[in-house]
């Protein structure tokens, strides 16, 4: 399997733009165009035809995309983008912490791997996609959508009002569905293959995602009324907090199930005795790589360095962190805001306390 390589040599951006070889990357890609606001201005200096060349390793389809919507392509990236710092988080007591050997690439080599992790990240960046580009309708962004028009919920009470600006969930969804899988459903993998596989598994992976934003976006109101007596509701639908979508995923992370190709060129549970996913869980085909020791071939970082519980019994713990390789213990100087005073009015000043505390690192 080739690797993901990138090209540093672009005109005006000063981030990364990859040239992926790899069908994996790709969509992975376009995380490297979220960029800092100061940035930002210079997309649009480039104009349209450059900017979506540019991203090689775009699909056919991608491309066409892009160059339709290329006022989205900023927050397909800060949604990506988003999505993998949600991962970071979500895993930074794991063995597998959602970062990468292969700097090329951002989640690297291990994405080769039709893991459970993998099948994680890739559901995370979809849901991000679905996310912000949902955000950017409401606010007025892009030019093909605007504030939900979600129908009135219908336990919503009658004498509340249903129309503040809502995030457009469901353009989100639509457009992330359209982009993200675009690759995926171009591909002409012979039917029953490894590779048709893994794109089935994809494809299913990313379809969680989207799904997670959709149906944890909620009703949210706002009281009016003569001095807060709440006498009026104004209600719109809108997105959850990201953490919520992480925590949601990560649950469907720990359930994931063991797929492979059937005859029928359809994934089939490993063990029939487990229920049928629905499209809202995550599946995976291959086994985990082993995430204890770096490994270049499977681009796992092995776990030598991490700081580790000394303490706990969870994952964080030592004994499994480390995997039994033991660890090497630090004293290092831990800074704190403390003795916090509140002066009337209104703010807040704290001490800076410094303390000397133990530190755990696996060997
Ligand atoms: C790396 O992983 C591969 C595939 O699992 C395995 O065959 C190989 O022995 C590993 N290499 C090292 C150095 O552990
Ligand atoms: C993840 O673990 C690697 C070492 O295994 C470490 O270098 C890296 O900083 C960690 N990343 C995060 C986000 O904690
Ligand atoms: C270590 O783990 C214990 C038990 O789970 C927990 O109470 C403690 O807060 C943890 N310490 C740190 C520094 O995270």
């Amino acid at each position: 399997v080739s690797t993901c390589s990138h090209s540093t040599d672009l005109l005006m951006f000063v981030t990364l733009v990859f040239t992926l070889k790899s069908p994996f990357c790709t969509f992975l890609a376009v995380v490297s165009m979220a960029m800092t606001p100061i940035q930002r201005p210079e997309m649009y200096i480039i104009g349209a035809q450059p900017l979506c060349s540019q991203l090689s390793g775009l699909s056919q389809g991608q491309r066409k995309l892009c160059q339709l919507y290329q006022d989205h392509m900023m927050y397909i990236g800060d949604g990506a983008k988003t999505g993998i710092t949600e991962c970071q988080h979500q895993f930074r007591q794991r063995r597998w912490n959602c970062s990468t050997v292969d700097k090329t690439s951002v989640f690297g080599r291990i994405m080769h791997i039709g893991s459970r992790e993998t099948a994680f990240t890739y559901a995370i960046s979809a849901a991000g996609v679905v996310n912000a580009v949902s955000r950017a309708c409401r606010e007025g962004e892009l030019s093909t959508c605007g504030c939900s028009r979600a129908a009135r919920p219908r336990d919503l009470p009658r004498d509340w009002l249903w129309g503040g600006c809502g995030d457009n969930v469901h353009y989100g969804y639509r457009f992330a569905r359209e982009f993200v899988d675009a690759r995926e459903r171009e591909k002409n993998y012979p039917r029953g293959s490894p590779e048709h596989a893994r794109t089935l598994m994809n494809i299913q992976n990313n379809e969680a995602g989207r799904q997670a934003v959709y149906n944890l976006a909620n009703v949210a109101c706002k009281c009016h009324g003569v001095s807060g007596s709440c006498s009026l509701k104004t209600c719109w639908l809108q997105l959850a907090d990201f953490r919520r979508v992480g925590e949601f995923l990560k649950e469907k992370y720990d359930s994931a199930a063991a797929m492979r190709i059937g005859r029928k060129g359809k994934l089939e549970l490993v063990d029939k005795r487990f229920n049928t996913p629905t499209p809202e869980d995550l599946v995976y085909i291959d086994p985990s790589p082993d995430y204890c020791l770096r490994n270049e071939t499977t681009g796992s970082l092995g776990t030598t360095g991490r700081l580790c519980n000394k303490t706990s019994e969870g994952m964080d713990g030592c004994e499994l962190m480390c995997c039994g390789r033991g660890y090497d213990q630090f004293k290092t100087y831990k800074h704190e805001r403390c003795h916090c005073k509140f002066h009337w009015c209104c703010y807040v000043k704290c001490k800076r306390c410094t303390s000397l505390v133990d530190q755990y690192v696996c060997k």
